[in-house]
């Protein structure tokens, strides 16, 4: 398969990846999120498995992190099975002083958000490019293909500069796991993360935003493979 982060080594975010495996202990339930990140701790839970230092189960966030899953040995479960996880670990786009992260950039955060959110500790890794004083990121969102214009017409009149996120190797838009559409939408600075946040839900059509606001730390890989740990 390839993808948008294919062939793109970055040894801050393998140190932050790695790094945050090691929060997980054998008994854990697991939601692995998506993105060149968590794919460093996606296959780096998979080596511990195949070497029978951990046992754990996995909920997946996206076909992205399924294959990866599968291919590193990381046995799978489903939130049907295993409705409350111990801890999800998951990269983003951009993330502020008080966490709040803007996420969506591989077009999975509905997935995401409803994984993070039945964890009982939601981890973000990231290279150190992504901290921001002030969120100003496009927020990426998931909508049903029926309701993009409302949806379209809606954002503007809120201040936003929304984009239909097109296909690559596809004519037209990005279809989501989900079968939805993404629009990316700039609002320059966001001043109140919440309140926008809060706006976006009311939009009928609006399936998920990427804005989360559940973080409760973040890893920070170095070039050195050093780590920073921000904790809420
Ligand atoms: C996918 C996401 C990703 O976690 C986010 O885009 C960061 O990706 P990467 O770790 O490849 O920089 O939200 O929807």
């Amino acid at each position: 398969m390839t993808d948008r982060n294919q062939a793109k080594e970055s040894p801050e975010k393998k140190a932050a990846g790695i790094y945050a495996a090691s929060l997980v202990q054998s008994g854990d339930a697991v939601g692995l999120g998506t993105g060149s990140t968590v794919a460093y701790t996606i296959k780096e839970l998979g080596r511990r498995v195949r070497e029978e230092e951990l046992d754990i189960v996995g909920v997946v966030t996206s076909y992205q992190s399924e294959a990866i899953a599968i291919e590193a040995g990381v046995p799978l479960t489903t939130l049907a099975q295993t409705p409350k996880l111990t801890i999800a670990i998951d990269g983003a786009d951009q993330f502020d002083e008080n966490l709040f992260a803007i996420k969506g950039g591989g077009a999975a955060h509905t997935r995401e958000k409803i994984v993070s959110m039945s964890a009982d500790r939601f981890v973000v890794v990231s290279d150190p490019a992504k901290k921001a004083k002030t969120l100003s990121t496009f927020v990426p969102i998931e909508v049903m293909p029926f309701g993009k214009e409302l949806v379209m017409k809606s954002l503007k009149a809120i201040g936003g500069d929304p984009v239909l996120r097109a296909a690559v190797k596809k004519d037209g838009p990005v279809i989501t796991d989900n079968g939805n559409f993404v629009i990316d939408c700039s609002f320059g600075e966001i001043k109140n993360p919440a309140e926008l946040a809060a706006k976006l839900s009311q939009i009928p059509g609006v399936v998920e935003h990427g804005i989360f606001m559940n973080v409760d730390e973040v890893i920070i890989g170095n070039a050195d493979g050093s780590i920073e740990v921000i904790k809420k």
